[in-house]
């Protein structure tokens, strides 16, 4: 039995060599316009563990208050040392709800910029906010992210980050340049599975990690109903105009933080991506539409479930799926596989060397003997009150909850920007994968080289 640097020296060798057969059968991983394999230059240092001055009272702004937004500002409002100080919404109607959230609660009412998708410009001019929570539509978050880095604030952008791997490159730039925090929202990281899985994953539970599985399978065709407002009157649109895995954060962001992608160990090489036929959201237009209606005259082009497959540096491989047109059981995955056992989500199960008989596993009832045992410190701290506020089941608290305790003690995020930018590229690489018959495409190293001397995400206590 190999030891396990002479396995983990195994792993790097078949990385490289499985890379370079790729490279070689693909005729060169080369990337188009969009997708960049040379790193810009870069304007200011490393952000992998950026810390900044700590502060007492958080002042924060919102900008979008909408679904995302409105749940964000929920869970704010329950720390004391949080300020809303002013909120920006071309839609009157939500942000004076919001307004009505905040004063319900006893909180002071924040400054409200409502003239137009642009006004947060005069927000960001303030000297009296700190953070920003960026919850608007997609085509929003870089530009309003870049911005508020510009002007001195700390980002907070919902998923994905950006859309293009330009886009990225502008965020990561962006966030070197000012050392402002730029952290994607992907909350569920901070979910009481996602944190089980991540501390078996640390403590070897699960023995050399080997492979992944991740997805976001939703049915969400019922949002095809919104219209002048709402989450559907703009992301409909894009399923109409992009082949590929549109929204791939959720299920990727845990499984690369058990696999320390970007951090130490490994980092995502390539991928390759295929999309089924795009049927589902055409079915639904026809059934809930008439023929003569905008949702009828469209055209989806969104496969209904796409599939990729990343190799990483070690060779390692993560499949991640995303479907939100079809009536299927909702998943994530959440799979994590090592040379001693899986865990894997929906339903959570725990396979495990030594643990049970041969093709057992745990699962059931009997799972929580797996949460007795291998509890994520962060849960067993903050679980109950976190399940109590909700919010996906409470991994929304536990994220605001970091949030707000790093920026107070001046500690470094959970997601540092290059994380963000890596799972969010899947977005525009898998389109562009699809696009050009399943070849693979190169992920860009967000990094600049720096991800073998950033440390792990440690297991927050
Ligand atoms: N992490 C999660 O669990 C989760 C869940 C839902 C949505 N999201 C993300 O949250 C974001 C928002 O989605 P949503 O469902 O809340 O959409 P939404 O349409 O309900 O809300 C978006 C809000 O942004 C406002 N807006 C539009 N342009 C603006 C501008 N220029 N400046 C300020 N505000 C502007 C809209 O008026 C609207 O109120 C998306 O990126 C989505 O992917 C994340």
């Amino acid at each position: 039995m190999p030891d396990k640097e002479s396995r983990r020296d195994f792993l790097k060798l078949a990385g490289s060599l499985s890379a370079g057969l790729m490279l070689g059968a693909a005729g060169g991983c080369t990337t188009d316009a969009k997708t960049p394999s040379k790193a810009p230059k870069p304007t200011g240092t490393s952000a992998a563990a950026l810390t900044v001055e700590p502060l007492d009272t958080v002042r924060i702004a919102m900008l979008g208050v909408g679904d995302r937004g409105s749940q964000h500002l929920d869970k704010l409002i329950q720390f004391k040392h949080v300020q809303i100080i002013a909120i920006a919404d071309p839609y009157e109607a939500a942000v004076n709800k919001a307004k009505k959230f905040c004063t319900d609660a006893g909180r002071a009412a924040p400054t409200l910029y409502t003239n137009g998708d642009h006004d947060y410009k005069k927000l960001l001019q303030r000297d009296d906010i700190d953070a920003v929570f960026i919850s608007t539509p997609w085509r929003w978050h870089c530009p309003q992210g870049v911005e508020t880095m510009l002007a001195g604030k700390h980002a907070f952008i919902e998923v994905p980050m950006a859309l293009t791997v330009d886009e990225l490159w502008q965020l990561v730039d962006t966030c070197e340049k000012t050392q402002r925090h730029c952290m994607m929202l992907e909350n569920v990281n901070f979910g009481r599975d996602e944190l089980l899985a991540l501390n078996l994953c640390r403590r070897g539970v699960l023995g050399d990690l080997t492979h992944a599985e991740a997805g976001y399978i939703h049915d969400l065709r019922y949002q095809m109903h919104d219209f002048d407002h709402g989450t559907g009157s703009w992301r409909t649109d894009y399923h109409t105009k992009e082949n590929g895995n549109l929204y791939p954060t959720h299920g990727l962001g845990p499984v690369a933080q058990y696999m320390n992608i970007d951090r130490t160990d490994d980092r995502f090489h390539s991928i390759v991506s295929m999309s089924s036929p795009a049927l589902g959201r055409q079915k639904f237009a026809k059934e809930n539409f008439p023929p003569d209606h905008p949702r009828n005259q469209a055209k989806y082009i969104s496969g209904d479930m796409s599939t990729s497959i990343i190799k990483t540096h070690l060779g390692r491989t993560v499949m991640i799926q995303w479907d939100t047109a079809t009536p299927r059981p909702y998943s994530r995955h959440n799979l994590i596989q090592g040379t001693n056992g899986v865990f894997a989500g929906f339903p959570t199960r725990l396979a495990l060397q030594g643990r049970g008989s041969y093709h057992q596993w745990t699962q059931g009832d009997a799972i929580q003997e797996v949460y007795d045992e291998f509890e994520h410190p962060l849960w067993k701290r903050i679980g109950e009150e976190a399940t109590r506020a909700g919010g996906h089941g409470g991994m929304d608290y536990a994220m605001t909850f970091r949030i707000i305790e790093c920026l107070r003690k001046g500690l470094p995020m959970d997601q540092n920007v290059y994380e963000g930018a890596t799972w969010s590229a899947v977005r525009p690489l898998s389109a562009w994968s699809v696009a050009h018959g399943g070849q693979p495409t190169q992920f860009p190293d967000f990094t600049r080289d720096q991800w073998q001397s950033t440390s792990p995400l440690t297991v927050i206590s």
